[in-house]
């Protein structure tokens, strides 16, 4: 049976932060709307938004009220069958992280409260729904005073960014101001502008790189290639071109890159789990603190096929879509 939570009339007595508990004494989840799909298949098609019912909320479970969740390029490679993990079918819900607000708790669960912000972590299947039931153990409590929607994505982009840049190659201080620098986006070049002959009239001063980041394969891929300094690494971490990364011969005999791969959910899945907890408390922080700001569009729940129809690039460009519930 779950814990008693205030009633709706006290709650409003008691002002804002209060009134961010809930007002319900559970055993189930109340029902949810959630993004579903029975099979696999191109996004767009296959998935559907549905009532689904209350979720029994047991003696160790957690029942979350979904604040936020993004839409990001590997939910919707889980929804096509391409990903390597994928949730079982039929039926499952779509989304693997989010932050949500404790809503009722288990009665033996003492490690949250009603109010708090969690985050599935590591992230897991079936974010993309207003109500989810987990065991405590799968969620962190992570700080309430940032906006909900980075505490949403702080997963799956911004500890790979930094798992990529710590784990690679051991940046010298003089390199650690100059990747600072490239996080302040001090210099840009677009992949266009680093396609010429003559790059190195373009990056003038600009020490070259020892570490090279790869999502997008093909071209891009590459450009970072031929900018990287002698005995750089490469670490690809996606593909969103769908094309193979291809390295010319002299790369190896005459630069001697190394070329690397990172994938998150198997860091997690390591003996990594707990220090992944600290490192998202860390990168809160620096949200907190102003440091750390990404671009994202808030997209009501309500209006999912158009979140869904801008991940997907049917509106031309696609910023990072974040269901706000
Ligand atoms: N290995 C890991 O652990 C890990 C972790 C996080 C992310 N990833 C991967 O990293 C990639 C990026 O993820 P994200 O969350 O940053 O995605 P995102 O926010 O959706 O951004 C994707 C970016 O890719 C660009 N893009 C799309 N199609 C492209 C193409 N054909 N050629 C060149 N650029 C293209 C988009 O440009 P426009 O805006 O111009 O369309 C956009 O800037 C994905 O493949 C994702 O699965 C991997």
């Amino acid at each position: 049976m779950a814990r008693l939570l205030l009633p709706t009339a006290a709650r409003r007595l008691l002002g804002a932060s209060a009134a961010r508990t809930t007002a319900r004494h559970l055993s189930t989840s109340p029902p949810a709307r959630a993004v579903l799909y029975d099979h696999h298949g191109p996004p767009d098609q296959v998935l559907r938004v549905a009532d689904v019912a209350p979720a029994e909320i047991g003696d160790r479970d957690v029942c979350v009220r979904m604040l936020a969740a993004p839409i990001n390029p590997s939910d919707l490679n889980r929804v096509e069958g391409v990903y390597p993990v994928r949730p079982p079918l039929p039926t499952a819900v779509a989304g693997y992280e989010g932050v949500g607000q404790v809503h009722a708790l288990g009665p033996a669960v003492d490690s949250l409260s009603p109010g708090d912000w969690v985050i599935p972590s590591p992230p897991s299947f079936g974010t993309w729904q207003t109500y989810i039931v987990k065991p405590a153990t799968a969620w962190h409590r992570v700080r309430a005073d940032v906006p909900p929607h980075y505490a949403a994505t702080v997963t799956v982009n911004p500890l790979t960014a930094l798992r990529m840049l710590r784990d690679f190659v051991n940046l010298t201080p003089e390199e650690e101001k100059n990747k600072l620098k490239q996080l302040g986006a001090e210099q840009v070049f677009t992949e266009s502008q680093l396609d010429i002959k003559n790059i190195k009239s373009l990056l003038g001063a600009l020490p070259e790189p020892a570490l090279g980041l790869n999502c997008v394969g093909g071209n891009a891929a590459s450009v970072i290639l031929k900018i990287l300094r002698q005995g750089g690494t490469m670490v690809t971490y996606g593909g969103m071109s769908k094309k193979p990364v291809t390295v010319s011969t002299s790369s190896f005999i005459f630069k001697d890159l190394s070329l690397r791969g990172f994938w998150l959910q198997k860091w997690m899945n390591s003996d990594k789990a707990e220090e992944s907890r600290t490192v998202i408390d860390y990168l809160l922080d620096l949200v907190h603190e102003g440091k750390l700001k990404y671009e994202m569009e808030l997209t009501p729940f309500s209006d999912f096929r158009l979140a869904l129809e801008k991940a997907l690039g049917k509106h031309g460009s696609r910023p990072k879509q974040v269901l706000k519930f």
